[in-house]
Formats: C-alpha cells, sequence, structure tokens
C-alpha cells in the first residue's frame, strides 16, 4: 500500500510517502530564492506524495535562532512561497507548510532583533541551565497569536495545510518537558498543563482558517539537549499528554522517531506513531532512518541505502498512515521513483557530504 494513494482530509496523496520537515538555510532575510522552489519542485516532480517544508520561523520577534531560515512576514517571502506551492502542485503534488518556534535556542545577539532573548517555559534551556527568559502569559498570548495569523498567510499563499513543530526541543517542546518546564499556572504542572500552550496554538489556527484547511502537530520523546528524554513513559501518559491537542481539532499527527523500527514502550511492540494513531484515532505519520542502512547516533553520519520492506509491512498492516523520508530524499531526490521501481543500487547515499552538496 506504499505506493497506493491516500486520502488525508480533503486532499488525495498520490502514495503515503512524505517528505520530513528540513532547515536548508538557504532564504536569507526570511526569503524562499528560486533555489528553494527548485528543490521542492525537483522532488515534487519525483513523486514525492505529501511534501512538509523545511521549519518556518513564525511572525514574532522571539521566534528565530539561525540565519537564513524562511519566514512569512514580508511580501517577498510570501511572494517566495508562492513560487515554492506552485512548484510542488504542477507536479501533482501536497504542500504543508511547518510553523517553527526556536524557543530558547535562540541566544543574546542574535538577529533579526538582537535585544530579543530566547523565550522559554521557565528560563531553562536544558535542566539546569536557566539563561532564557521566562514566558509571561503577554507572551504566550502573543506567540499564539502569531502562530494564527501565519497560519492564516498559509492557507492564502495556497499551501494545503500546515504542521505545528512541537519536537526537538523547541519553544512548545520546552513547554511539554517537565526538565524544562517548572511554571506554576495553567501552562505548566501536569502533563495536561504541559501540553497547553500546544493545544491553545492548534485551537487559535483552527479558528482562524477554512475548515479544510489541514492542521498537523508533530512531536518527540527525544531533544537535541537530550536524546534519551522522555514526555511520556507509556501509553497512558501518552494519551494524557495528546488528548488536548487531539481535541483542538487536529488532522494528522506526526510521531517523531530517531529510528521507526524501535518499540517505544517497554513490554509491548509498536513504534511512538502505531502508539499515537492507536490513542487518537487520526491519521500519523511515522519517520526514522527510512531507507537509510545504519545504527544511527548522529543526523551526519553517512549511511547506504537500505530496503523498505518493514515499511511497506507496517503500512499494510496499518500501523501507521503515512512514512516520511528525511536524509534518503536528500541525498536523491529520485528516492521515491526508484524504490517504487525496485532500482536499489541506483540510489545514492547519504554521506557525510551530502549536507554541503545535496540540490
Ligand atoms: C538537515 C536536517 C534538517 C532538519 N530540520 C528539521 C526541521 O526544520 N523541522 C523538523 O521538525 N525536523 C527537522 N529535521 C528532522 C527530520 O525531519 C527527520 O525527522 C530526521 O532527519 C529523521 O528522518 P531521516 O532519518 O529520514 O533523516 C531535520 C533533519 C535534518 C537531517
Amino acid at each position: 500500500m506504499l505506493f497506493t494513494p491516500y486520502k488525508l482530509k480533503n486532499i488525495e496523496l498520490r502514495n503515503r510517502i512524505v517528505m520530513a520537515p528540513m532547515t536548508r538555510s538557504m532564504s536569507p532575510k526570511g526569503i524562499p530564492t528560486q533555489n528553494v522552489a527548485d528543490y521542492y519542485e525537483r522532488r515534487a516532480k519525483a513523486r514525492v506524495g505529501l511534501i512538509i517544508t523545511e521549519g518556518i520561523e513564525i511572525s514574532h520577534d522571539a521566534s528565530s535562532a539561525y540565519p537564513n531560515v524562511p519566514r512569512l512576514d514580508s511580501k517577498e517571502a510570501i511572494d517566495g512561497w508562492k513560487q515554492v506551492v506552485n512548484g510542488i502542485k504542477v507536479n501533482e503534488g501536497a504542500a504543508i507548510a511547518q510553523l517553527w518556534h526556536c524557543g530558547g535556542f535562540r541566544k543574546p545577539g542574535m538577529g533579526p532583533n538582537p535585544k530579543i532573548p530566547g523565550h522559554t517555559a521557565s528560563g531553562l534551556t536544558r535542566p539546569g541551565k536557566d539563561v532564557a527568559h521566562p514566558m509571561t502569559i503577554k507572551d504566550i498570548n502573543e506567540t499564539i497569536d502569531a502562530y494564527a495569523a501565519d497560519a492564516k498567510r498559509c492557507e492564502e499563499i495556497g499551501f494545503d495545510g500546515i504542521e505545528v513543530h512541537g519536537a526537538h526541543g523547541y519553544l512548545i517542546d520546552n513547554f511539554l518537558w517537565e526538565g524544562t518546564n517548572h511554571r506554576e499556572d495553567a501552562y505548566g504542572g501536569s502533563i495536561e498543563k504541559r501540553s497547553k500552550l500546544a493545544s491553545d496554538i492548534i485551537s487559535a489556527i483552527k479558528s482562524n482558517v477554512k475548515s479544510d484547511f489541514i492542521v498537523g502537530f508533530r512531536f518527540s520523546q527525544w531533544k537535541q539537549q537530550d536524546y534519551h528524554a522522555r514526555l511520556a513513559k507509556d501509553e497512558e501518559e501518552l494519551y494524557r499528554m495528546l488528548r488536548d491537542p487531539i481535541e483542538s481539532g487536529l488532522d494528522y499527527i506526526h510521531s517523531s522517531m530517531r529510528r521507526y523500527w524501535e518499540s517505544e514502550f517497554d513490554g509491548s511492540n509498536g513504534n511512538l506513531a502505531f502508539w499515537t494513531k492507536k490513542i487518537s484515532k487520526l491519521p500519523t505519520i511515522s519517520v526514522g532512518s527510512v531507507g537509510l542502512k545504519s545504527d544511527f547516533t548522529d543526523m551526519t553520519a553517512p549511511a547506504n541505502p537500505s530496503g523498505i520492506q518493514e515499511v511497506v509491512k507496517d503500512i499494510n498492516e496499518e500501523k501507521y498512515d503515512l512514512v516520511a523520508v528525511g536524509r534518503a530524499l536528500l541525498a536523491d531526490h529520485e528516492w521515491v521513483v526508484k524504490m517504487e521501481e525496485g532500482r536499489l543500487d541506483d540510489i545514492k547515499p547519504y554521506t557525510e557530504n551530502t549536507l554541503k552538496e545535496y540540490y
């Protein structure tokens, strides 16, 4: 079923393969250039089912932490995204924009406004490291509004939907993680309260866009600050964490893992996407070293192509609905076509140079 169509809300995807969101830092002043449009178009032309864009920093002063990451807060940036969406759509692809607030990854002195510090739940960028600004309720409300306004912009640009980036240690994950969220108000304490920022953002987005616009949520147990961190130790905690975001009206959930074949909870089979689907009954996206042969410790380590029999089996068994592919699609933009045709030997491997050379 991997190469058969899938209906996600109101759009028909031509297959179950999703391009994972991957930051490129090739958008000076936040404006995606022709290079960016060509990069996505190349992959849409080569039959990627759904493209989730690189993280787009939301239109808030504290959202950015990296130079040349795309934004939505200028006419030029919006025109750049229209080019991107057009290149995907003329090739019968589907496009979702990932909305990102970098939270505590923002360091003092960073642009565009160097006076603005990194924003986090309680001032912590990782457990024990208190160097950021603990967000006030006003900060939180402004951030929620910025997400809602940017989602609307994405709808007007022509995207099929947006994905709220709640993973990998950035702002929303900083609130979800008890190691960094020590708040005593409505946004801290129990796991349900720590997920309130996520559900408030999703609710605000939903009430600002049309009902057919897709709203997804990406989360992870792992953080860049700690690969072994966990938000939920079992199925029940996972349910408690996701319940309110789901009830806020999510259309899909993207469960970010580093290795998709690993069982999530002790004593039971099934990866994080499997458990997410079981709990939420929503479409879920799995991810993590798909098509790569090696046991990764690091995103930049080289890896050879490998088969995808396990993914095919999981999708056939409806353990999850869609599968995202990251690095393999950077190394070879024709990965989907070659996989579908069984041309494993033709696939360009992911090497230590891929991040410098891919196009
Ligand atoms: C260069 C690079 C940039 C990434 N940028 C993002 C990002 O902007 N947003 C996000 O949610 N994940 C990001 N990720 C994580 C990927 O979406 C994906 O989850 C991860 O690479 C694992 O998938 P893979 O093993 O197929 O590469 C990035 C990964 C890489 C390698």
